[in-house]
């Protein structure tokens, strides 16, 4: 296992998704002493909270996924200014049953893209509270308002140039502010 094992979360589920296509590209501009893997979050069920004691498989993969992971490296997409609803429905999962939540401690990256100009900006301000909540560090600096235009992506699917130099200091930053963390242990 990787010294940085990272857990990825796409809050889209769009098959051509700007995020996922984000997170695919991005994570190869970090080190090699770090490894990440995308968790899914599109077949965990609507979270009840009846279902606590009795979680569904996914839950428990999705909450073991992240229990393993040092840290999180989050992409919003932004739907009405705020988060989807499919990221919310995971953090939900991963903070029940009361006092077994896998989120507190993580430090957490937090980066979105969107075909509007302020780039997820608002969902993202809404994600770190969120989060701050559940007692995840977030990166503050620097933030990562990305907007889907033209030249965001090459032909390969990696970083294009417009971008690259932006998106290669983000990752520096989140590997250093990774690394300045300790891990936490998740409760069973
Ligand atoms: C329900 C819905 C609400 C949206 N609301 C916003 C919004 O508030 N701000 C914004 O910049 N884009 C908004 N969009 C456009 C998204 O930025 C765009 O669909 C983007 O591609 C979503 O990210 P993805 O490509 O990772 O799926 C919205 C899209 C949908 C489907």
């Amino acid at each position: 296992m990787s010294q940085f094992p990272i857990a990825v979360i796409v809050g889209s589920l769009r098959k051509e998704s700007f995020n996922r296509k984000l997170a695919d590209a991005i994570v190869k501009l970090a080190p090699p002493e770090f490894s990440f893997k995308q968790v899914n979050i599109g077949d965990l069920p609507l979270y009840n909270q009846d279902d606590d004691s009795t979680p569904a498989d996914t839950v428990k993969r999705m909450k073991a996924e992240i229990g393993a992971a040092r840290a999180l490296l989050i992409f919003t997409a932004e739907y009405h200014r705020s988060i989807p609803g499919v990221l919310k429905n995971a953090i939900d999962h991963g903070s029940r049953p009361y006092g077994h939540s896998v989120w507190a401690g993580k430090p957490a990256g937090v980066i979105g893209v969107s075909t509007g100009p302020i780039g997820t900006a608002t969902a993202q301000q809404h994600l770190r509270n969120v989060l701050a909540y559940l007692d995840v560090p977030t990166m503050g600096q620097p933030e990562g308002f990305i907007q889907a235009k033209e030249g965001l992506f090459d032909a390969a699917g990696e970083i294009g140039p417009d971008r690259r130099k932006f998106l290669q200091g983000w990752m520096d930053k989140y590997v250093a502010w990774v690394k300045r963390h300790e891990p936490v242990a998740t409760p069973a």
